[in-house]
């Protein structure tokens, strides 16, 4: 429930709100947004990050809380494993179990490989459930991939790798009609046609969604189907290192039960890593949205592997973290609530910016309403701004809120905030990793047998990934690395298992006093730190 204090400001929200909705606010130049983000963006921020000191990206500049788990030990002693033990010998592993381990699994299977998924907590759990807003596919008349194509490398400041954007935006019609095969419910108009909304820095509504729970849908269409054709699945079992063979290739990895505290020797011909991205590492002390489990286990068992990382000094802070109530501080208040039509508004009750500009403008601006030009508001968690949802339901009628946003409708009135009503307060939160183990289009790594799939992987989204492209990201990287690993199976022959990359990384932290800390975290820390 506001406070009085709040529930007075809503009255400027309100007396403003006529006026402001028949104003169009002017997009910003290129120039202008660089500014932006150099002012106020927390990658830009001085001491935001340092140099790793060892491995494939020796010398880069990464947020501290990355640099952290790389300049870590193994969880295991190489000396003391035993790897004549095999626990499970298969074709593909698949390192978890969110929306790119099961598509890959899926597609593994399809292609005629044994598989095997493993994951970290139960078959699901992972940030493709909590996903809202959408997914974007340019399937329409009006659209089509190469224009698709335009938008993802104007969001990602056209650094993003090409042939990766190619790939994303050619299979995304198809990954729309996979999922529709499998029972995935989108919204839809009456006459069957899609129901598809703008998404910030999109040229056209090619946003498909399923009201507010887009991921839930999805994941629970892709779980079903997996399944159904009787993928093995090994929960609560997260991988702590990868394994090698003596030509050099990924061969396998090393699980953790979190029941029974043992090790699973599991051999493989192929490995697909699918586990995710890092929210939970709290980069720039930020709140988040993600999953519990997102703590960046793939990219350090990947670059101790010695695979290369790209774009990890890009994060994606979302716009619209809840900064009101305290209890759900950083949870997403999905993009598509903009999308609707909600501005953006001061604690004057002025619209500040355009609320579909990409991302990382749009916090910037947030960010620099509230810090340097003093008109946010004061929560107890910091600052917010409004975000005027009223707004939906006098554009569009009377209900559209409760219809098109259900899951946020009942989460801001469990706390007494009817969001049709009265506006809501946001503040950005961290939201994604944009970068990641570099990849081609095939999902492969520069590591014989070790494919990367979904927001573990790098290049795709350059410094910026658009709403509703991480749902597709997972679906046409985790299709094709299943696809690509169950054909180079074919030609594998495993030879003896080793954990010498793991070895020599332990030796060169020796060398380096690095000696403190082991990763994968897996689980984050939250208990109090208690001094003295
Ligand atoms: O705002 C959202 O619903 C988030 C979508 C995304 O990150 O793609």
């Amino acid at each position: 429930m506001y406070t009085a204090e709040m529930l007075e400001l809503i009255k400027v929200v309100e007396q403003t709100r006529e006026k402001r909705m028949s104003e169009t606010f002017p997009r910003i130049n290129v120039e202008e947004k660089n500014k932006l983000l150099r002012g106020f963006h927390p990658d830009y921020m001085d001491g935001a990050m340092r140099p790793v000191q060892l491995g494939p990206n020796k010398g880069d500049a990464l947020p501290h809380e990355h640099v952290d788990i790389l300049e870590s030990r193994s969880w295991v002693d190489p000396a003391d494993v035993d790897l004549e033990k095999i626990d499970f010998d298969v074709d593909v592993l698949v390192i978890g179990g969110g929306g790119a381990g099961t598509s890959a699994a899926i597609m593994a299977a399809e292609g005629g490989a044994d598989v095997l998924m493993a994951t970290k907590l139960r078959h699901g759990d992972a940030n493709t459930m909590m996903a809202e807003g959408g997914i974007q596919a340019a399937d329409k008349e009006n659209d089509s991939p190469p224009i698709h194509y335009l938008d993802v490398m104007g969001g990602g400041g056209f650094l993003n790798i090409p042939e990766l954007v190619s790939a994303l935006v050619s299979d995304a019609p198809i990954c729309i009609e996979w999922l529709e095969n499998f029972g995935a419910m989108f919204s839809k108009f009456p006459d069957g046609t899609m129901n598809t909304i703008h998404g910030g820095g999109t040229s056209r509504r090619r946003m498909h969604f399923a009201h507010d729970y887009t991921g839930a849908e999805i994941m629970r269409t892709l779980r079903d189907e997996a399944r159904n054709r009787g993928v093995k699945v090994l929960e609560f079992a997260p991988a702590v290192e990868l394994l090698k063979d003596d030509q050099g290739q990924v061969a396998g990895a090393i699980l953790y039960n979190m029941e029974t505290e043992k090790y699973y020797i599991v051999r493989a011909k192929a490995v697909i890593m699918a586990t995710g991205g890092s929210g939970r590492l709290h980069i720039n002390e930020s709140p988040t949205t993600n999953h519990y489990g997102a703590t960046a286990d793939g990219i350090i068992m990947s670059y101790r592997a010695g695979a290369k990382l790209a774009f990890l000094n890009a994060t994606q802070f979302h716009p619209t973290g809840v900064a009101f109530p305290e209890q759900v501080v950083g949870q997403l208040v999905t993009e598509k609530v903009r999308g609707l039509g909600a501005q953006l508004v001061n604690i004057e009750g002025e619209q500040f910016f355009y609320p579909l500009e990409t991302r990382d403008a749009v916090s910037s601006a947030i960010i620099r309403e509230c810090r340097e030009r003093g008109k946010g508001l004061t929560v107890p968690s910091g600052s917010g701004v409004w975000l005027d949802s009223p707004m939906i339901d006098i554009i569009h009628g009377k209900g559209t809120v409760q219809e098109e946003l259900p899951a946020m409708f009942r989460m801001f009135d469990n706390f007494g905030i009817k969001m049709d009503e009265t506006p809501i307060i946001i503040y950005p939160t961290l939201h994604y990793q944009n970068g990641g183990v570099l990849i081609n289009d095939k999902a492969e790594t520069e590591i014989e047998g070790l494919y990367i799939a979904g927001e573990c992987a790098g290049g795709v989204h350059g410094r910026n990934r658009l709403m509703g492209n991480s749902l597709l990201d997972i679906l046409v990287f985790g299709r094709r690395a299943g696809m690509n690993a169950a054909e180079k199976i074919k030609n594998v022959k495993v030879g003896k298992l080793n954990l010498e990359h793991a070895a020599e990384y332990n030796q060169e932290l020796d060398k380096l006093g690095l000696n403190e800390r082991v990763s994968p975290i897996l689980i984050p820390d939250y208990r109090y730190k208690i001094s003295g």
